[in-house]
């Protein structure tokens, strides 16, 4: 029935503490116009309980801030029961100490903060009604948290890589949150304009950053195009997951929920009406058994992940799948 273990990507709520200059998430309205929505935890319960069997871990993330959802912490304890592994992806400025214990309390061990740059003037530039200085105090209190204490922590910062981002700016970002404040891991992905990614040459510069660090004798892996790790065991188009709205409506990735193009509601509806629905079935049918000299999916119609060179390279596939796809998809 084409179902597997995968990420379950959970978006909380429907609202955000900031207008970021970048952002095309729904939620990207000046603080308060929108009426709050969240996803209530009995109706969590019973999705989770809908998944039970194809869990292999849970992000908290979607088209919101999570951390504004005062039932967060109650949503990471539901998850715990099917699985170890949760993380959370966060602009951070909710995180004051009292939140982030009560979090990590709850299960997250895993949290990726967007942060997309070490300047603080440029920071906030991008980021409107954020604060450089207030995060990095965020920031460095779930670090010393890890150091003293937590030692599971998983500490990502992710960044945006805009256009006018040189090599220069990339490699200081890395000195100032991977060398001396001491993440885990950093992430980059380029900047996404209307559904386009604006820098054609950003893997060929990403690839030279990282041989210049390691030039430097920093190992650092800047492979990963997102900010959590994806866990399925099939190869779908790279981004392949459960993504649930904060409405519960249920789709293979984020994008899909902005044009309501989804499998269906796992509040509503049980999980095997919906696997037996036409798009649910033309979708696996065309990436699972790779037809990738088709058209793709209606589901995947329009997405910037399968008309972009860079995420051909996402996509790990034959040359001559990556190229099909591509072509069919331009
Ligand atoms: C929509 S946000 C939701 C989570 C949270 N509010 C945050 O900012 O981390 C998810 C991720 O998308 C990234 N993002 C936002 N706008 C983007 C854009 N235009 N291009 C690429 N990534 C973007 C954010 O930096 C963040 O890492
Ligand atoms: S904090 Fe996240 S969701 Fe909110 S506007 Fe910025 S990128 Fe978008
Ligand atoms: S719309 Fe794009 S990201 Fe979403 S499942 Fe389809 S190909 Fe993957």
């Amino acid at each position: 029935m084409y179902l597997f273990n995968s990420t379950v990507l959970v978006e909380p709520t429907n609202i955000c503490n900031l207008k970021c200059v970048m952002c095309e998430a729904r939620c990207t309205v000046e603080a308060g116009l929108h009426e709050a929505e969240y996803l209530m935890p009995n109706d969590f319960e019973m999705i989770l309980s809908k998944l039970k069997g194809y869990i292999s871990n849970v992000v908290f993330q979607g088209d919101c801030e999570p951390t504004l959802s005062p039932y967060l912490e109650d949503l990471v304890r539901i998850a715990k029961k099917y699985t170890e592994q949760i993380a959370i992806v966060t602009n951070g400025m909710a995180l004051t100490p009292e939140r982030t214990r009560s979090l990590v309390g709850s299960g997250i061990n895993w949290f990726a903060i967007s942060i997309d740059d070490y300047r603080a003037e440029v920071y906030n530039s991008k980021r409107k009604y954020a604060d450089f200085n207030r995060l990095m105090t965020n920031l460095d209190y779930i670090i010393k948290l890890r150091n003293e204490k937590e030692h599971s922590l998983y500490i990502v910062t992710h960044k945006i890589v805009f256009p006018e981002n040189t090599t220069d700016d990339l490699i200081h970002y890395i000195r100032y949150f991977y060398q001396e404040k001491g993440v885990n891991k950093i992430t980059f992905a380029p900047l996404v304009c209307e559904g386009n990614i604006e820098d054609e040459n950003w893997l060929i510069k990403r690839n030279l950053l990282e041989n210049e660090m390691i030039s430097q004798n920093v190992h650092i892996n800047l492979k990963d195009f997102a900010n959590y790790p994806y866990m399925v065991n099939y190869k779908y188009c790279g981004t392949n997951l459960f993504f649930i709205s904060h409405e519960g409506n249920f789709a293979p990735c984020g994008l899909h929920t902005r044009d309501k193009k989804i499998f269906g509601n796992l509040i509503t509806e049980n999980l095997e009406d919906i696997v037996k629905k036409r798009e649910f079935l033309e979708y696996h049918e065309y990436w699972h058994n790779r037809q990738f000299d088709k058209n793709a999916p209606n589901i995947c119609e329009n997405c910037y992940l399968l008309r972009s060179p860079y995420f051909k390279y996402c996509l790990d596939d034959s040359f001559e799948s990556t190229n099909s796809i591509y072509e069919n998809n331009n």
